[in-house]
């Protein structure tokens, strides 16, 4: 198990599959997704899930869940290249009870550490609508990057937005003397 300080990630199981449901038909929390904005079928979310938990290469998807067990939300590293080292990091809490309390960071924390400590990555980068303004703190309250801007990327709420890459560096993440007991890889 992946564990911080707030949460704990473990793998996502059938059982996840009416909470998942729920989140991605939730346009409070999908409008901030690089996902379809309408309602999703539970078949269309089987699928997912069935991939998702289903191991592969390029990808890793995980469960995040508080202390206690409550699931609240998931996070992954996805299109990793073991080649060239790099992975986009992906994060949602569902559970909109926990936005801005700190779990999305402790979360990418973890995820962050997965990626430079386990599988010896070199680089993780994300795309965040501009819109986001809590995500581009969690991520900059994580020592991110602003790496660029896709103009006028994504038509959301009637108009165009840009979208914005971050980044981080292993000797970024090595650099960050706060992380080195900040999570642990039980
Ligand atoms: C984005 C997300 C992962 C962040 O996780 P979180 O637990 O809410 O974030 P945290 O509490 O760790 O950090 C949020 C920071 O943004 C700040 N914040 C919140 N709302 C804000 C706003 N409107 N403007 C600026 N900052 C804001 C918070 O104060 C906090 O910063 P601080 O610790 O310096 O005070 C989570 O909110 C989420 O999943 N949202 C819905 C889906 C989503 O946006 N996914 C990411 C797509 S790129």
């Amino acid at each position: 198990m992946l564990t911080g300080n707030l949460i704990n990630l473990r793998a996502l199981e059938r059982d996840d599959l009416e909470r998942c449901w729920t989140w991605m038909n939730d346009a409070e929390v999908t409008q901030f997704l690089a996902v379809p904005q309408r309602p999703i079928s539970r078949v269309e979310e089987e699928k997912w899930l069935e991939n998702a938990m289903t191991q592969r290469d390029d990808e890793c998807v995980f469960a995040i869940t508080t202390k206690d067990g409550t699931h609240i939300g998931n996070c992954g590293l996805m299109c990793i290249d073991h080649v060239a080292r790099h992975a986009a990091l992906g994060i949602m809490i569902g559970d909109k009870d926990y936005w801005g309390r700190g779990y999305g960071a402790d979360a990418v924390n973890v995820l962050l550490r997965y990626a430079f400590e386990v599988l010896n990555l070199n680089r993780v980068y994300l795309r965040v609508h501009a819109y986001n303004l809590r995500g581009i703190r969690c991520y900059e309250k994580c020592g991110f990057q602003h790496e660029g801007r896709l103009r006028q990327q994504v038509y959301r709420h009637g108009r165009y937005w840009d979208t914005l890459v971050m980044g981080m560096l292993r000797e970024e993440w090595e650099s960050r003397s706060d992380m080195i007991n900040a999570t642990q890889v039980a």
